[in-house]
């Protein structure tokens, strides 16, 4: 018996993940070039709206989804903000450090990813904590095979990220995805090896995790989206839509300018 559970998708569905994974990655190398000191997360919005729109002819999820419905088709979460930021007319400035979370819907299905981006130099710590936290990320990938178990997929970010003495947010995870944003399970970034759910065949599900280099807690600003460190302490995040396959993992919204394999056989 098992709790709520990922989806196993079909091949034809499989073939729409690919395609909505690579797209949304394309936003992102898309717009690395304009993220730069002066900009404002506004016109990286609007930027990445309108390709979206017009030359991928896919639809941003974020826009109009959730309740309050999120304002803007992308999220931008600058410094202390650690998820959910919602874009604005601020500028970004020298050594701010920013993640933009892209998730479109081709074809009825979705692929979300983020990444980090550092406007002009970045200190020591933002640079650091942003390189731990993508290579949790990795390291969780590379553990992506049916048997596994998303409890042993936690506790290897986790062991990680407290290795270098970050701490983990809790209170927001990966999912599951498809033809929804968010489905089952819930992917949390910490726990024991040896629980949770067992990886098959044909999931699709995000790994994303939230890394503080003060302490874990967070608290939502009342806009009711944008989650911020308590203490205002730096945070990060990376995130892949992954597939799991019969041997290993295919990571969907893989971009050109990654050290990691799109497939990975064990
Ligand atoms: N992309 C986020 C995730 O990784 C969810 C954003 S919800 C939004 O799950 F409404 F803020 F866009
Ligand atoms: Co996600
Ligand atoms: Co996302």
């Amino acid at each position: 018996m098992r709790a709520l559970s990922a989806t196993i998708k079909t091949a034809a569905e499989i073939e729409k993940m690919r395609v909505a994974g690579r797209l949304a990655a394309d936003v992102l190398q898309m717009i690395g070039p304009y993220v730069q000191k002066g900009v404002t997360t506004n016109e990286l919005n609007q930027r990445c709206h309108d390709y979206i729109v017009n030359e991928q002819q896919a639809i941003p999820a974020p826009l109009n989804y959730g309740h309050p419905p999120f304002p803007k088709s992308i999220c931008t979460s600058v410094n202390h903000v650690i998820c959910h930021g919602i874009p604005s007319d601020k500028s970004l400035k020298d050594g701010d450090i920013v993640n933009i979370d892209v998730t479109v819907i081709k074809d009825g299905y979705h692929g979300d990813t983020s990444k980090m981006f550092v406007v002009g130099k970045p200190s020591i710590l933002a640079e650091r904590l942003i390189r731990v936290t993508q290579e949790s990320l990795y390291l969780a990938i590379k553990m992506v095979k049916p048997g596994v178990r998303l409890g042993d997929i936690g506790h290897v970010i986790q062991q990680y990220a407290e290795q270098h003495s970050y701490t983990i947010v809790r209170e927001y995870c990966g999912h599951g995805i498809g033809a929804n944003f968010h489905e089952e399970p819930q992917v949390v970034h910490y726990g024991k090896q040896g629980t949770g759910e067992r990886l098959e065949a044909g999931m699709c599900f995000t790994i994303e995790p939230m890394i503080n280099a003060g302490q874990r807690h967070s608290k939502v600003l009342p806009d009711k989206w944008t989650v911020v460190t308590k203490d205002r302490s730096l945070s990060a995040q990376w995130e892949h839509t992954l597939l799991v396959t019969p041997t290993g993992v295919e990571v969907l919204t893989l971009r050109d300018d990654e050290n990691l394999e799109r497939i990975i056989n064990h």
